[in-house]
């Protein structure tokens, strides 16, 4: 069956539990050289889509490796879907990351292993039967539009081509949550955006939440701006003013090695900046402002 078949109960999602579907609350994060994040707070509804903007190592895979509970953090609070990641065993672990779909930052494939291998890792490692996971493996792949590519090495592919394999990879497991680490980092902007119309598509048509890392502005205004009618099978732009599922906000990240001018600990590294893409764009700070350029 094609994804787009699939109904609603068998992609679930938590349409009822009402709650947002991340939340951190006061959550820091540090290695030996110093904190990178401090007393982070902020919340995602479901089906929202958070857009994590900020210069190199300022901590933007960290948040989303602590929302996908592969680390924890030194401080604080991490919920998601009702549950706190950042209490739960290491066996709660596992069944919880089946919930969240992770495209890391490069994609990072198996190199040696064929397209369905790489899809299909995720649920041999799970136990799926076999006779289950050819089918969800050629409905993800054609998803992401390449069921041609099944016995293919990454390496047989383009760039835009792995990245689109690393998503299908993600949805596998029929996640109410993706988190996309910069997904479009050194593609060309015609691939680029077939990768951001892919990520419109899997908001608007399954209502997952997304969180994105990256240090586009525009590929956040791309996710704020346009969306995926379902019924047209096109992507349209926004309407001001008509209601739309998708609300977007941008984190907006910035590292100050904890001193302000005067040498003073006066700024907690982290949120920067927290807001609607109108309040992006009409924003006149200069840190910002470099990322509108
Ligand atoms: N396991 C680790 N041990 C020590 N330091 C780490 C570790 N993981 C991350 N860091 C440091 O934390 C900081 C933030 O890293 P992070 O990868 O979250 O940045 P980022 O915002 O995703 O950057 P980029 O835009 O380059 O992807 C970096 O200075 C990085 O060196
Ligand atoms: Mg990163």
């Amino acid at each position: 069956m094609a994804i787009a078949e699939t109904t609603s109960a068998e992609y679930t999602r938590a349409d009822l539990r009402g709650g947002p579907a991340v939340r951190f609350a006061d959550v820091s994060m540090g290695f030996d050289e110093g904190e990178i994040l401090e007393g982070v707070s902020f919340s995602v509804a479901e089906r929202e889509t958070l857009v994590l903007l900020g210069e190199t190592g300022t901590g933007k895979t960290l948040t989303l490796k602590l929302a996908a509970g592969l680390l924890r953090p030194t401080a604080g609070r991490v919920e998601v879907l009702g549950e706190e990641v950042s209490a739960m065993s290491e066996h709660e672990l596992l069944a919880f990351r089946r919930k969240i779909g992770f495209v890391f930052q490069e994609g990072a494939l198996f190199d040696s292993m064929t397209v369905e291998e790489n899809v299909a890792y995720r649920l041999r490692e799970e136990r799926v039967p076999e006779e289950e996971i050819a089918p969800r493996v050629a409905e993800v792949l054609e998803f992401v539009e390449l069921e041609h590519t099944l016995q293919m090495l990454p390496s047989e592919l383009s760039g835009g081509m792995r990245r689109r394999v690393s998503i299908a990879r993600a949805l596998v497991s029929r996640p109410e949550i993706v988190l996309y680490d910069s997904p479009t980092a050194g593609l060309d902007p015609v691939t680029s955006q077939t990768i951001i119309t892919l990520i419109l598509r899997l908001r608007d048509f399954y209502g997952v939440t997304s969180l994105l890392a990256t240090h586009r502005l525009q590929d956040g205004f791309a996710l704020a701006n346009f969306c995926f009618d379902t019924k047209e099978k096109k992507v349209e732009r926004v309407v001001k003013g008509q209601p739309t599922a998708a609300i977007t906000r941008f984190l907006v990240y910035r590292h100050l090695e904890g001193k302000n001018e005067a040498g003073n600990d006066a700024y907690d590294n982290g949120i920067y900046f927290d807001g609607t893409p109108d309040e992006v764009m009409a924003s006149k700070d200069p840190y910002i402002q470099r990322f509108l350029v």
